[in-house]
């Protein structure tokens, strides 16, 4: 049988991750709006795709959740995009009311779903969701490390003009202009990019990463990215369905890693079958982790401000 995804909101990034989700034959796709005939129009014309594309996946789209239940996935995007001279915070209390109605459904029918949260400010929407379902820590997920990573990872590859292959990076940290591009565990083919990029050039290249969402809405005007965004929820989504045990920088619920207790921060993890299965601690310079540290103070101001802290 094959496993089940259900994705809350067919916007841009719902509607994109089923796309990438299809494209890759993962799963059987539920897409689920409140708006009436987005949903059911963008899976049937997604699902008319499949006989090109030679796959087989069963695509739905709905305003029930009932045709959710016993999602082994569900990824959440619902809720409002920034627009210009909008920063992610300035989405905290739509989204959260949002948030709080979707993750009550979502759980009533799928009890043992893992779930991943996009909608924006990430990492207090990923701790609302924590705290509103009850599920445990390894079963809510936040996406927003592997977005920012293939950001920095976009700039060195263009930078250096190798495959973007060859190189890998690490940004850790909430989901805001307070992310922490780690340039000392970023490298092309295994060489530190600390050697081969001139430290001056590398800072603008991490305060671009950390500004990255900011330059596609100053371009879109009307919303926010949702390509790279959909393909790294969809990253998440493959490893866990494959239990790759795959190494990825997510937003999860730290109880005491890098010192931080009781609050979702981005961090290196590994996904699997049972989705979080460990947080990778890496050691950090006092200046790391005193940016780690800023980074997590501003998420726990916005999970101050909706009672979630
Ligand atoms: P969008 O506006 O295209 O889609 C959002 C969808 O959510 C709409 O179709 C809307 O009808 C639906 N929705 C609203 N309330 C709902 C509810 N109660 N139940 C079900 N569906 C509901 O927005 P887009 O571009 O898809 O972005 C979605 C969210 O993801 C935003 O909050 C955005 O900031 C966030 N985002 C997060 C990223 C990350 O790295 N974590 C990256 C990109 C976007
Ligand atoms: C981004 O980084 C809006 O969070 C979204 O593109």
């Amino acid at each position: 049988m094959r496993k089940k995804v259900s994705i809350v909101g067919a916007g841009n990034v719902g509607a994109t991750a089923a796309h990438w989700i299809a494209a890759k034959e993962l799963a059987d796709v539920v897409l689920i709006d409140v708006v009436e005939g987005v949903p059911q129009g963008k899976a049937l014309d997604l699902l008319q795709a499949m006989p090109i594309e030679k796959r087989d996946c069963s695509i739905v789209g709905t305003n029930d959740y009932a045709d959710t239940a016993n999602s082994d996935i569900v990824v959440i995007t619902a809720g409002i995009p920034r627009k210009p001279g909008m920063s992610r915070d300035d989405l905290l209390n739509t989204n959260f009311n949002i948030m709080s109605d979707v993750v009550g459904k979502v759980v009533a029918n799928s009890p043992n779903c893992i779930l991943i949260i996009v909608s924006n400010p990430l990492d207090a929407m990923a701790q609302a969701a924590f705290k509103k379902s009850g599920f445990p820590r390894e079963r809510v997920i936040g996406m927003a490390g592997v977005l920012d990573s293939a950001r920095f990872r976009t700039f060195i590859a263009e930078e250096l003009k190798v495959s973007v292959e060859n190189v890998t990076a690490f940004v850790l940290g909430g989901h805001g202009d307070t992310m922490v591009p780690l340039s000392r565990y970023s490298t092309m083919a295994g060489i530190p990019i600390t050697e081969l990029i001139p430290a001056d050039r590398l800072k603008e290249l991490e305060t671009r990463t950390a500004n990255g969402g900011a330059e596609i809405v100053k371009h879109l005007k009307t919303g926010s990215a949702y390509y790279a965004p959909s393909a790294a929820a969809v990253e998440m989504v493959e490893a866990i369905l494959k239990d790759k045990k795959k190494i990825l920088p997510c937003a999860a619920y730290l109880q005491g890693e890098y010192g931080i207790s009781g609050l979702y921060v981005g961090v290196p993890c590994k996904l699997g079958s049972k989705g979080l299965e460990q947080i990778i601690e890496i050691k950090l310079t006092a200046e790391e982790q005193a940016a780690l540290q800023r980074s997590a103070d501003s998420v726990k101001e916005l999970c101050t401000v909706i009672g979630v802290a």
